[in-house]
């Protein structure tokens, strides 16, 4: 198909999606909700929790850890909307607790994968579980990173229709992500979400989070958080295994210590947001 009949039909299909009431999608084809077809993927906040080099690997199951099935699979297209094979597509997600693998050797909920030859790609794994972010649940997501030479890299978030946590998280309300909120369809008894990319290179403004610049010292008195802007949102402290261990949220000030006598000594990641923007410090105590 023509990149113009495709771009016609997305635009279409985005009125339908914004026009039907929010039960009963059975009856739509996946061509409508699959993530725009032809139309540039929108990019996302890479968030914290991305680590380099994950398995290359098709099944992110584990046996015996909890979890309802999902398949989430698609096509990655290129600049004029062709199948571009050997994309590499990184994904990672959270378990079903809504706790990402940020240390283990496993890199549990994690892989890596290239386009095939006709452009797809196919992860079978688990529902992401939704975990905080301050006050408020995050929705269920998906994290990916998709990667092709000469080809600006994508970093995007794949959500899910029905979710109650999209209307208030600011990254999936966005206008920008309304393509990337999917529907689950059961198929063959498990539940599978299509999602197709468009690579056509960096679109929207969500993944600054390099441009923070958050300082992290260690001194007598503790951990000190220093921002380049007027106030830090939320500082949050996560151990190895991903559990929240503190949370500070409405930091009205540019500077901001975490007391030595606070947190038990190891090492841990801080969850640091600025507005939109997430970044995320290893550091010792
Ligand atoms: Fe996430």
């Amino acid at each position: 198909m023509k990149r113009r009949n495709f771009i016609q039909n997305g635009f279409k299909g985005f009125v339908a999606v914004t026009l039907l009431p929010k039960v009963g999608y059975s009856f739509l084809t996946d061509e409508i909700f699959n993530g725009g077809g032809c139309i540039p993927t929108t990019a996302d906040i890479l968030g914290p929790f991305y680590r380099a080099n994950a398995p290359f690997r098709s099944d992110l199951q584990i046996v015996g850890e909890p979890g309802t099935p999902l398949i989430y699979k698609g096509t990655v297209y290129d600049l004029d909307c062709n199948p571009l094979p050997n994309a590499l597509i990184e994904v990672w997600q959270a378990n079903d607790a809504g706790a990402y693998d940020n240390s283990s050797p496993e890199y549990k909920y994690r892989g890596s994968q290239y386009s095939d030859a006709l452009g797809q790609y196919e992860f079978t794994s688990i529902h992401a579980g939704q975990y905080l972010n301050g006050s408020q649940y995050r929705p269920s997501h998906i994290h990916f990173r998709v990667t092709a030479p000469g080809i600006a890299e994508l970093i995007t978030q794949l959500y899910f229709f029905g979710d109650p946590y999209i209307a208030a998280d600011p990254w999936a309300s966005d206008p920008d992500a309304a393509l990337r909120i999917v529907h689950i369809n059961n198929v063959d008894g498990i539940d599978t979400a299509i999602f197709d990319i468009n690579i056509t290179g960096h679109v929207g403004t969500a993944n600054e989070d390099a441009d923070m610049n958050i300082e992290i010292k260690q001194t007598y008195g503790g951990i000190v958080f220093t921002s380049p802007m007027a106030k830090m949102d939320l500082i949050e402290v996560i151990d190895l295994s991903g559990r929240l261990v503190k949370g500070y949220y409405d930091i009205h000030s540019k500077e901001f210590t975490i007391g030595t006598g606070e947190l038990s000594q190891g090492t841990y990641f801080a969850r640091i947001q600025l507005g939109k923007k997430i970044t995320v410090h290893k550091f010792q105590n």
